[in-house]
């Protein structure tokens, strides 16, 4: 009989890919389903669903309830404020595990996908951050991420709990990376400082989940924190170029932001965003990460315990990720 996995975080980005990949591999899918969860993307799914929400513990119960695997992807990257973070990255993870603890003592692996941002930006770009460093956000995101990340190490010992921290993803569906890449359709590319300093890893989704699964079923990765990424860090002209040729754009200009006026402009839109109760592209959090020169961290790890590379090339993924956007018209 198939085993069951249970994705939370199923109809955002990279769950509805990971929902996809795990149906491929053969596993009997469940998702949780929040009020607030899009029902059309969840119905599409064709999977099982329970319903139910962080703050009620019975239906957690009834989500984890025989499962193999969880996969808690849940999370909340944009944010008004850090109490939306907290409630986001933090609670749900307690509430999940505390249940499954309660109905489900046997799992055979929670898997808790984290951040870069819970690790912290790199001092240099190779090998990038490791594992093994010493964690230091920059943002309330990354704290709130490794704070999810801390609660779930409480729980090692009673359950078999496994951390992926994957860095930028890009790939079909995504809404982030896509916004550069629309930059670069319109001619121009925005960049931090003196524009070539810095490098950041990135990963196409479908490494990712197949990343997040072999971190789940590897018997070696109990009790383990990974990165997922690529096999180097880019800079924003390389990814760039790559786009432009995909799009046919011929020069594109590149507009140097100074950092202080970056923290400036993040400062402004957190006023506009709590105005609205609406996160704003840039607050202060993203402007104290997009600042930093090295957002790298070290595929070693993986590699060497996991067996795990990040297989798509970097001009393919772009290529086949703008194919999609542009199938999808928002190109
Ligand atoms: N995208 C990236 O570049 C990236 C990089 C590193 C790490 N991550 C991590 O990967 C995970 C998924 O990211 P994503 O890019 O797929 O984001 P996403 O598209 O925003 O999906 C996140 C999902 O989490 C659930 N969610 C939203 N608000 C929530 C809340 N307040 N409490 C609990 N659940 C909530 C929703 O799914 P349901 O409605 O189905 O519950 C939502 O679709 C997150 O944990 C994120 O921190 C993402």
């Amino acid at each position: 009989m198939a085993l069951t996995v249970l994705v939370t975080g199923a109809t955002g980005f990279i769950g509805t890919l990971l929902v996809d990949y795990l149906v491929g591999r053969g596993y009997n899918v469940r998702v949780l389903l929040r009020p607030e969860s899009d029902r059309q993307k969840a119905s599409a799914m064709q999977v099982e669903a329970v319903h139910g929400s962080y703050d009620d513990p019975s239906s957690l119960r009834e989500a984890v309830a025989g499962v193999r695997m969880v996969i808690h992807l849940a999370g909340v990257t944009k944010s008004v404020d850090e109490r939306g973070y907290y409630d986001g990255n933090v609670l749900p993870v307690r509430s999940l595990l505390e249940a499954i603890l309660a109905v489900n003592p046997e799992l055979g692996r929670f898997v808790l996908v984290s951040s870069l941002a819970a690790a912290g930006p790199a001092d240099n770009p190779d090998p990038g951050v490791t594992e093994a460093d010493e964690p230091a956000p920059v943002s309330v995101y990354g704290r709130s991420k490794l704070e999810g990340e801390t609660v779930s190490g409480s729980f090692m010992g009673r359950l078999p709990v496994t951390i992926v921290r994957p860095p930028a993803v890009y790939g079909p569906g995504d809404r982030d990376v896509f916004r550069f890449f629309k930059m670069v359709k319109g001619g121009v590319m925005l960049a931090a400082g003196d524009g070539r300093k810095q490098r950041f890893s990135l990963i196409h989704v479908s490494d990712l989940v197949r990343g997040m699964v072999m971190a789940g079923e590897s018997p070696a990765a109990v009790g383990e924190t990974y990165f997922l990424t690529s096999p180097e860090g880019y800079s924003w002209d390389r990814v760039a170029s790559i786009a432009s040729d995909a799009l046919g754009v011929r020069n594109v200009r590149r507009i140097l932001l100074p950092k202080p006026l970056i923290r400036a402009a993040g400062f402004a839109g957190g006023i506009a965003g709590r105005l609205t109760g609406r996160p704003s592209l840039l607050n202060p959090d993203k402007a104290s990460e997009m600042v930093q020169d090295y957002w790298v961290c070290s595929p070693r790890k993986a590699a060497r315990n996991l067996g795990f590379t990040a297989d798509i090339a970097l001009e393919k993924g772009i290529q086949d990720t703008i194919a999609w956007y542009r199938k999808q018209g928002w190109l």
